[in-house]
């Protein structure tokens, strides 16, 4: 029996993988015209706990337009969620019903969730301001066909880049085809923290000042990050190597503020929001540079940029619908172009322990507990760092302990290394850890959590 492929994170697809989909995608949209009768009697079910047009319009489109048919809670608040159903108990019932289910939902990690109890595939439709995996392929897509490569492209983030789960799994995305990301955030939405130490951790990329007096009044009102490959390959890019100055740009990115999202006291004065119109994109280094958006936009693009051919917004979201065929295609095998699993993100570790807590209000393991298998993945090995798999965000805890010796140490004592992950055991304290029958090892005095 070969093993379910999810789609829940960008990471689960290798380059190669990518590289495929996008090439079933153009297929179907230049040389089929939009039409392949490949997955007729099968059915797709959206399930769709959030606002969605683009997303599920076109993941049904897409699904018609193979020849199979769709099933859609368009709006969840109708369903037996408003009863009080746990995602779990619905994902297992509304498998049975369909032979792939695409999800929307509020909390971060439900995709991870709702693929532990499916018995079909999921795709992570967005998970709250964590990932957003399909829009990312439709977003590669566009620059794949404008550009005619990923590698090393120049990619402006702006906007909302703290909530934006498009801007998340692009970044991710981007940094593995060793591409620059250059990022001018609403001051107080910058990347989150977690995104920027997965980039510099598991994908080598180092975070730096950049001199953006070429990007003109882009750059006028925000301190500017670049993100690059640790050896970066293309400096010529670069007017200064060592002040990281931008010198072109191959793609704007801008996003809307995410203020559904916003956590309380998050102030942003709108009419301070970053808005593109000409005069912003009137620098040199962005004559030729696309302009995207994952759409909805309020009125951070201007209407004057609609008739611009820099603009690819529209564009962008009608790829929506070849991508996701693709997708569908793809994880319904009936186009063979995934291979096997992606070798990105790390193992997952089960950990029964009650001292490690998921710092993240908004993840599913805190907002539905009694369905999740609490576990973790290793983040750093010295100090002793560890992430929750669902929402990607630091799992807390104030000592380790070993299972097989029975003693604990701190996170930052030597001997951690020692310690296989299977054998991992979390205490909140040096109390919890001797009620539950361990002793301390040498370097057991507690560092506070993180
Ligand atoms: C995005 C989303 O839902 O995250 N929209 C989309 O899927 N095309 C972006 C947004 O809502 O701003």
């Amino acid at each position: 029996m070969p093993t379910l492929r999810h789609l829940i994170s960008i990471d689960d697809l290798s380059l190669v993988e990518m590289e495929s989909i996008f090439e079933k995608a153009r297929e179907f949209e230049e040389d089929l015209g939009g039409w392949a009768d490949i997955c007729r009697g099968r059915i797709a079910a959206t399930l769709f706990y959030e606002p969605s047009t683009r997303t599920r319009l076109s993941f049904e489109s897409a699904m018609l337009r193979l020849g199979g048919g769709v099933i859609s809670a368009a709006d969840m608040r109708t369903s037996s969620a408003s009863k009080g159903e746990s995602l779990a108990d619905t994902v297992r019932v509304v498998a049975g019903y369909s032979d792939v289910l695409i999800l929307r939902h509020q909390s971060e990690g439900a995709a991870r969730l709702a693929a532990e109890y499916s018995s079909v595939p999921v795709i992570n439709a967005g998970d709250g301001s964590h990932e957003h995996p399909t829009q990312t392929l439709c977003d590669l897509y566009s620059l794949w066909c404008e550009r005619g490569h990923i590698e090393g492209l120049d990619v402006v983030f702006a906007g909302d880049l703290r909530y934006s789960r498009t801007v998340h799994s692009f970044a991710y995305a981007l940094a593995r085809f060793r591409a620059n990301i250059v990022c001018i955030p609403q001051a107080g939405f910058d990347l989150p923290a977690y995104v920027v130490r997965r980039l510099r951790e598991e994908f080598g990329v180092e975070p730096v000042k950049a001199d953006a007096s070429r990007l003109g009044h882009l750059a006028a009102a925000s301190d500017v990050v670049y993100l690059t490959p640790q050896k970066p390959h293309q400096l010529s890019l670069f007017t200064d190597p060592k002040g990281m100055s931008v010198g072109h740009v191959d793609a704007v990115y801008m996003t809307r503020p995410q203020t559904e999202r916003f956590e309380e006291g998050t102030v942003l004065d709108e009419t301070n929001y970053l808005r593109l119109n000409q005069t912003q994109l009137a620098a040199d280094s962005l004559r030729d540079a696309v302009v995207m958006h994952p759409l909805p936009r309020r009125d951070e693009i201007s209407s004057d940029m609609d008739a611009d051919p820099r603009s690819i917004y529209f564009k962008q979201a009608a790829r929506g619908v070849p991508i996701r065929m693709a997708i569908l295609s793809s994880l319904l095998e009936t186009e063979v172009v995934l291979q096997g699993p992606a070798v990105v993100a790390g193992p997952t570790w089960p950990s029964q322990s009650a001292g490690m807590a998921c710092i993240n209000p908004g993840c599913i393991c805190n907002t539905e507990e009694r369905h999740v298998r609490r576990s973790f993945r290793l983040a750093t090995r010295l100090p002793l760092r560890v992430s929750c798999p669902y929402c990607s965000q630091e799992i807390t805890f104030g000592l380790v302990g070993c299972s097989s010796r029975h003693q604990f140490l701190a996170r930052d004592a030597r001997e951690v290394r020692k310690i296989r992950p299977e054998d991992m055991v979390f205490f909140r304290d040096e109390a919890q850890g001797v009620e539950a029958g361990y002793s301390p090892g040498a370097g057991a005095s507690q560092v506070p959590p993180v």
